[in-house]
């Protein structure tokens, strides 16, 4: 008998397995949906996101920090900025959660396959990002050239550090670091520049018109980096982009998360810069 199908508006049932803290307001959340949500769960493409539910709380878009393992757990690097997030913050492992999921567009990867790609992380873009640069390194054949750069604030807020000189060291990729300011002595066990982000793409060598280039971070940056990028010679459909604007059906129908005519939540959260071109109020 054909099982009746699962509607994208009812969360699945989740519970949290166990919180890592990675700053003083963000953490990394392993939470464990039911295994009716492993099918859906299981087409994740990074860039994606899943519609979190806190009980009592609400709902929040959140794109996967990683694919689901196997098992079906899946890693969220949540900041506390809110009604949801500060209740999410203040769950203790076991509590019920509810996921929905995976929607929207991810990153392009079939066409990306055998190019050099470039990621640019702002401060939590790192979030999404990092869904996308573990893919890359655990199909690093597939592609070409991968280099991180990633700019946060100040060397406490930079998320993931160890874990990304670790995987940098191994090799299979370039990475790049940089702070705002450092008012703390910089941890000698990696190199970190001192400047914003789009100083680093400044005299960077690289195949630009070969390169696909995934950006992510605050709003101010994406314009800085989008003309830097195309006039280093990256073509504007290379150049990727997740936006956020507040959600809620999450899959097309209440027209909540509208950049001009399109809907963040059904043709992105990914876009192609060429794409929002003479859309003034998409960056
Ligand atoms: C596709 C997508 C992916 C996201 N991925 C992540 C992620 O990986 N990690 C993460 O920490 N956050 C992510 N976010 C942002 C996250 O959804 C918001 O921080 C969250 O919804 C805030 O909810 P709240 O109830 O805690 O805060 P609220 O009490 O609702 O708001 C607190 C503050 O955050 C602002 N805000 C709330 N929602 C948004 C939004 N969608 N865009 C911009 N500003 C907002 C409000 O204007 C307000 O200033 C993502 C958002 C989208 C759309
Ligand atoms: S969140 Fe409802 S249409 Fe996008």
């Amino acid at each position: 008998m054909k099982q009746p199908q699962h509607s994208p508006h009812v969360p699945y049932a989740a519970h949290l397995i166990e919180r890592r803290d990675l700053s003083e307001d963000t953490a990394l959340f392993r939470i464990a949906p039911e295994p009716g949500a492993l099918a859906e769960l299981s087409s994740f493409v990074p860039g994606q996101f899943v519609q979190l539910s806190v009980p009592d709380a609400g709902e929040v878009p959140i794109s996967p920090a990683d694919l689901p393992t196997p098992e079906g757990t899946l890693e969220l690097c949540v900041r506390r900025v809110g009604h949801v997030t500060d209740l999410l913050h203040k769950l203790q492992p076991g509590a019920p959660l509810g996921v929905r999921g995976p929607f929207g567009c991810g990153f392009p990867l079939p066409e990306m396959a055998g190019h050099p790609v470039l990621l640019l992380a702002g401060g939590l873009g790192i979030a999404p990002l990092r869904s996308l640069l573990m893919h890359l390194l655990r199909h690093r054949d597939g592609y070409g050239e991968i280099t991180l750069m990633y700019g946060a604030k100040q060397p406490k807020l930079m998320l993931f550090r160890q874990e990304l000189a670790a995987l940098a060291a191994d090799g299979g990729m370039r990475l790049y670091l940089t702070v705002d300011f450092a008012p703390e002595q910089l941890d000698g066990s990696f190199s970190c520049a001192l400047g914003l982000l789009p100083d680093l793409l400044k005299g960077f060598r690289f195949d630009a018109a070969d390169t696909y280039a995934a950006v992510c971070g605050p709003p101010p940056l994406y314009r800085c980096l989008i003309s830097d990028l195309e006039a280093g010679g990256v073509a504007p459909d290379r150049i990727l982009l997740s936006l956020e604007r507040r959600m809620r059906c999450g899959v097309g129908r209440c027209c909540h998360c509208g950049i001009g005519q399109k809907l963040c939540c059904l043709d992105g959260p990914v876009f192609r810069a060429s794409d929002l071109k003479g859309i003034p109020e998409a960056l």
